[in-house]
């Protein structure tokens, strides 16, 4: 199983496992569904892009 956890730039944390998508976690603050993303974030949020596998076998 491969977990990525995936930021764009302008966005939520998406998780994927095995390359699907599972869910998007808001990093903005500002949802109304925490812990989830519920696209709130759109023309406010800014923070650095990244990507990174936690888990991999
Ligand atoms: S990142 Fe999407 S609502 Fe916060």
């Amino acid at each position: 199983m491969k977990v990525v956890l995936s930021a764009k730039e302008n966005g939520s944390l998406k998780v994927f496992v095995d390359e699907e998508k599972k869910f998007s976690l808001c990093r903005c603050g500002k949802s109304k569904k925490p812990p989830y993303c519920d696209e709130s974030h759109k023309g406010t949020f800014i923070a650095p892009a990244f990507e990174i596998t936690v888990a991999q076998g």
